[in-house]
């Protein structure tokens, strides 16, 4: 079984060689007859769509594909990265694959830190597609909102209760000026989730008793340090590892498997019990090991959360949610779901297909702009990545958490006051529970 990061980085790539060139010629055609969008915004160019990519790393990659793949109105335009040659061999791939619909010269690739304002300034791009490391998301989504683009914003959305507000504001404000904001959360989009989670609310299992959610891999990517890189480049290269720009594990993957449980719950817990562990990283990492999580709810529920990188250990990233005459199964991936009525007898089960939740969430958003009715979910989002943070601050304080406390008085705010990609980066250090302290 693969993480989803490894399956992006792999299979966006290796699908853009597969496809048919196909598609690309045969949709230079305007398919579009724009529904009535709020305030007048409307995406710009003859019915196409013009998207934007900003982080055109291993996801990026896979997001552009996907829209492409699942929207023959889209063109790519423009892209963004700190590193071009990244952008630039992107490019040539989809420009293989998707033909004229890949508009973007060398001049439509822009670097730097401050690559995606240039991207953003643009009137001829309607959408962008959010893939940097998480750290940046509120920041560029925010900025997105501001130049009254349409967004896909990948997850984690925040990785900070400072985050979270912003993306609250954010979501207003889409809301408010009609714009949409998509993001990366496939599994809501993915049919074997769907129908479980119709299923449960039909009664299939009775009364939804609590939950038990896991994503325990082998590991993650660590990338050594390149020789002449400053602080700030090695971070955002290694971004994994550093919590202001992942959130550590629990926030970057298992943000999957807590927003299945937000999406099953209906919403947020009222506290977080939390444990963890950290013995194994290479030294300049922050991340921690393991994270085991019970998030409670005010009726007494309880859905526990683990997630784990432990080298050649069993891997499990399913979901298993207990109700009062049955269990349903909702795995990860394409691997299916199965729902069990109390004395084993399985009463449905079907197939997952991952790859067609990755197109579909891209297909909803353009769906939703090219209607006038621009999906606005970013709120939910922000909330299944506050639940993470709030798992992760309980585990690392050892200290109990609660939603009130996340929402109303924290005051973390892990996110650089300025950035120089040629200087200095916040000191890395580990999170000790006993000396680490709730903000
Ligand atoms: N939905 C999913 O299943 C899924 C899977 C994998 C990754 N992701 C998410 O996608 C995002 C990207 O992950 P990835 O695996 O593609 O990482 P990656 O390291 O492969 O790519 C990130 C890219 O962003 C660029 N970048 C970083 N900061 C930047 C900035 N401030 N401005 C411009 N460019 C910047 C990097 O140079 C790199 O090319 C993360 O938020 C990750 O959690 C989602």
């Amino acid at each position: 079984m693969t993480h989803p990061n490894a399956l992006n980085a792999d299979n966006s790539r290796r699908d853009f060689m597969a496809g048919t060139l196909a598609l690309g010629a045969a949709s230079i055609v305007a398919p579009y007859a724009f529904g009535a969008m709020g305030n007048g915004i409307r995406p710009s160019a003859n019915g196409f769509i013009n998207v934007a990519l900003i982080g055109c790393g291993g996801r990026g990659g896979g997001a552009a594909n996907d829209t492409l793949t699942g929207n023959p109105g889209v063109r790519l335009v423009a892209l963004a990265d700190i590193n071009t040659t990244t952008s630039k061999s992107l490019r040539d791939e989809l420009k293989k694959k998707f033909g004229d619909r890949v508009t973007a010269t060398d001049a439509d690739i822009f670097d730097g830190i401050d690559g995606y304002l240039k991207v953003l300034a643009r009137t001829d791009v309607d959408l962008v597609i959010l893939a940097t490391a998480p750290g940046f998301r509120p920041q560029h989504i925010t900025a997105a909102v501001a130049a009254k683009k349409h967004v896909f914003a990948e997850k984690p959305v925040c990785v900070d209760a400072a985050g979270y507000h912003i993306c609250c504001a954010a979501h207003d404000a889409a809301l408010a000026q009609g714009t949409a904001i998509a993001t990366g959360t496939q599994y809501r989009r993915q049919g074997s989730f769907v129908d479980a989670i119709a299923k449960i609310r039909e009664g299939m299992i009775g009364d939804v008793v609590g939950m038990t959610a896991r994503y325990c891999s082998n590991g993650i990517w660590y990338r050594d340090r390149k020789p002449g890189m400053s602080d700030m480049e090695y971070q955002i290269y290694n971004w994994m590892h550093f919590i202001w720009l992942s959130g550590d594990q629990i926030t970057e993957q298992a943000v999957h498997n807590i927003d299945c449980i937000h999406w099953v719950m209906g919403g947020p817990p009222t506290r977080a019990f939390a444990s963890g562990s950290r013995w194994q990283r290479p030294e300049d990492s922050e991340m921690w090991d393991s994270f085991s999580i019970d998030y409670e709810w005010a009726d007494g529920k309880v859905c526990s959360l683990q997630c784990r990188h432990w080298p050649n250990s069993t891997v499990d990233c399913n979901n298993v949610v207990y109700g009062s005459k049955g269990t349903a199964t909702i795995r990860a991936f394409s691997d299916g779901s199965v729902i069990h009525d109390r004395s084993g007898k399985e009463l449905w089960k079907t197939k997952g297909d991952i790859g067609a939740a990755y197109v579909a969430e891209h297909k909803a958003l353009v769906a939703s702009i090219a209607e006038g009715k621009p999906i606005v979910e970013l709120r939910q989002t922000a909330e299944s990545s506050l639940m993470a943070v709030m798992g992760r601050e309980a585990a690392y304080s050892g200290t109990v958490t609660t939603w009130d406390f996340m929402t109303k008085e924290s005051k973390l705010a892990l996110f650089p006051s300025s950035i120089d990609l040629q200087g200095s980066a916040p000191t890395p250090f580990v999170r000790r529970p006993g000396e680490y302290k709730l903000t």
